[in-house]
């Protein structure tokens, strides 16, 4: 698959006062934003043509994926390679679109912004507050083409089991089938823990057809009063179409940066595997907890 949307649009206000001029997707975990793994990830898949559904205030991410020539040129002139060596990232043949949601209206518009770049190709949704695996080490993604191609479906989301107490945070999947990928009777977004059909929770990857974007047209406000990607999904079911779940493997993990909690934790669990200062970090930490 060759198109990837990124929406990133969102507010953010669950991680104020940081978020307050700077996106959230571009806070970093560990050594890098987490907007940086999300697109290493994708380019890793095979996407060359990546959309970021944008919004005011996003201009940093814009500027994270131009090429800085004064910075390399100062950089050069200072003899310093390993530096230039962490801006190769920005050297990827890879083509960057950008599109402004003008209204936040939730998600499901944010992605309903993708039609026309997306025209009649099926096409790859990354959630831009996500990371999946450790260094975004995962293959998510390519095992969701396969279940695409194998199965023929309008839509392939990837889920991972989430405790009962965040249940209510994420849609929720109603598997009809077993198995590595999944058919889907229904998809619920955040509900109670009493409405849930299960504990899968969508993980922040899509794979759809542009049959998407006629659902989002007929799905009104939802949940907070946004348009909800996952009641478009539902509609995709309920005209029959076939949805396809694909979960998330042992190895990998979902690392929503959307709350503090989890913020927090990921950025930990990535410092502390950093090559370089992970050690060092591992060691000072316990000192703090015998203090
Ligand atoms: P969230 O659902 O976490 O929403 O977005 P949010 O508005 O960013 O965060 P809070 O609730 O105010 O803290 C999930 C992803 O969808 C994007 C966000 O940028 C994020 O990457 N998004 C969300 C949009 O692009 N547009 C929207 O209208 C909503």
């Amino acid at each position: 698959m060759n198109k990837a949307v990124i929406p990133v649009a969102g507010l953010g206000t669950r991680l104020l006062p940081a978020t307050k001029s700077q996106p959230k997707e571009m806070l970093p975990v560990g050594r890098k934003p987490i907007v940086q793994y999300i697109v290493e990830e994708l380019i890793r898949m095979g996407v060359e043509e990546i959309l970021f559904i944008t919004g005011p205030g996003k201009t940093s991410i814009e500027n994270h994926f131009g090429v800085d020539h004064e910075l390399i040129q100062t950089l050069r002139e200072k003899g310093k390679e390993d530096l230039l060596a962490e801006l190769e990232f920005d050297r990827i043949p890879a083509h960057y679109y950008y599109t402004h949601q003008r209204q936040m209206l939730g998600l499901g518009h944010a992605v309903l912004c993708a039609r026309s770049f997306v025209g009649d190709e099926s096409f790859i949704v990354a959630l831009g507050d996500s990371i999946i695996g450790l260094n975004a080490g995962s293959d998510i993604v390519r095992r969701m083409q396969r279940c695409f191609d194998e199965k023929g479906c309008a839509a392939v989301i990837a889920f991972e089991e989430v405790p009962d107490n965040e249940v209510h945070q994420y849609g929720i999947a109603q598997p009809k089938t077993n198995g590595e990928f999944f058919e889907l009777s229904d998809i619920i977004e955040k509900p109670s823990l009493n409405e849930a059909p299960g504990n899968l929770a969508v993980a922040a990857r899509y794979v759809f057809t542009p049959r998407i974007f006629d659902a989002l047209d007929r799905t009104g406000p939802g949940k907070g009063g946004e348009i909800q990607l996952t009641d478009a999904i539902r509609l995709l079911i309920a005209d029959g179409e076939k949805v396809c779940g694909v979960r998330l493997n042992g190895g990998e993990r979902r690392y929503d940066i959307g709350n503090l909690e989890s913020y927090f934790r990921a950025f930990a669990e990535f410092a502390l595997a950093d090559e370089k200062h992970g050690a060092s970090l591992r060691e000072y930490i316990a000192t703090l907890s015998k203090a």
